[in-house]
């Protein structure tokens, strides 16, 4: 059911804050009051601005007679803008299908899924990643695209496999030295790559590293916090909801270590019926995003956020269920 995005502003110390509450798994509404369509999201902060990137994902349903895997037409890629995380203005489809070119990615007979985007402070360009696939999901490829502004569009440049590996679902990560990587499922989805890109972001530079070999796990997120990293994924059952876990390692290109579910709430061994996308770092905590997929009706699918609760003493990471999503001080 369709809830109101009920905003309080409020006065407090002298400071001016918004408090809103978000019912989780909503239909989220843009600005212009429209369902936001931004599917396997990837939220990039640029000057006080948060840009959230994720699939276009309108019209039927169907399946793909090779694969069976439920797609819609291919829509590119859709981003919005925010101050507060609450409310998000529409920005554009910022890779937009090419439907005159049946060779391209972007045809909309294609699959594009899991757009990320980071800034490169050298080149001065925002610089996307996407899972470029194939309508029967056979062809497994990394698909890269820049823009000079954080709403595009963008300006897509080929598709490759990292390394010779496949890439299905991915994410980037910058460290604080200013490396990215982009992380992968890769060998048929039973291992994770995790591949260091090239300082323009735009190729990897050849350095690689297997990651939780053999375990099957997707829908990558990577954050850092007090110098170790980790990464939440998903299991590999399709659109189908799963376990989620966490991942530990002292060095993004070390050994890592399974932590177990950090769902913990009812419902939390099928991650509460979503998938994991993204973790959003804020000043004072972690925001995991998760998409609730509906493949009977692809574009019907929801979003719900989560604050990743830490343990002061021993940084044990739990994400419990709530009902609504509380914005944040701007
Ligand atoms: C699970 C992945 O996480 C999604 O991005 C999508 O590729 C589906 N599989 C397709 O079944």
């Amino acid at each position: 059911m369709m809830k109101k995005l009920a905003l309080f502003i409020l006065w407090a110390s002298g400071i001016l804050f918004v408090h809103a509450q978000l019912p989780q798994k909503g239909m989220w509404k843009d600005t212009d009051g429209n369902f936001i369509n931004a599917h396997a999201a990837g939220i990039m902060k640029y000057k006080n601005t948060y840009y959230w990137y994720g699939e276009n994902k309108g019209g039927f349903t169907s399946q793909d007679p090779t694969s069976h895997i439920e797609r819609v037409i291919m829509g590119g890629v859709n981003c919005y803008s925010s101050k507060d995380l609450l409310t998000w203005k529409f920005e554009g489809v910022v890779l937009p299908p090419e439907p005159n070119d049946r060779n391209s990615d972007l045809h909309p007979s294609k699959v594009i899924e899991r757009p990320k985007v980071i800034y490169n402070k050298k080149t001065k360009q925002f610089v996307m990643w996407v899972h470029a696939e194939s309508a029967d999901y056979s062809k497994a490829c990394a698909g890269v695209a820049v823009s000079k502004t954080p709403t595009g569009p963008f300006k897509y440049l080929g598709s490759f496999r990292p390394n010779g590996g496949m890439s299905r679902d991915q994410t980037l990560f910058v460290d604080d030295d200013g490396t990215a990587y982009q992380i992968c499922s890769s060998e048929e989805n039973q291992t994770l790559h995790i591949n260091r890109l090239t300082p323009d972001y735009l190729k990897c530079d050849g350095t690689y590293k297997r990651a939780l070999i053999g375990m099957s796990r997707e829908a990558p997120a990577v954050f850092k916090y007090k110098g170790k990293y980790y990464l939440l994924s998903s299991g590999c059952t399709g659109w189908a909801p799963n376990k989620a876990d966490i991942a530990v390692a002292d060095s993004i290109m070390g050994e890592w270590t399974m932590l177990g579910n950090p769902c913990v709430s009812e419902n939390g061994d099928k991650t509460y019926m979503g998938q994991s996308t993204f973790v959003l770092p804020l000043k004072d905590r972690f925001i995991a995003l998760f998409d609730e997929w509906h493949p009977r009706n692809l574009s019907d699918s929801r979003y719900f956020w989560l604050p990743i609760e830490i343990d002061k003493k021993t940084d044990r990471m739990t994400i419990p269920w709530r009902e609504v999503w509380e914005g944040i001080k701007p």
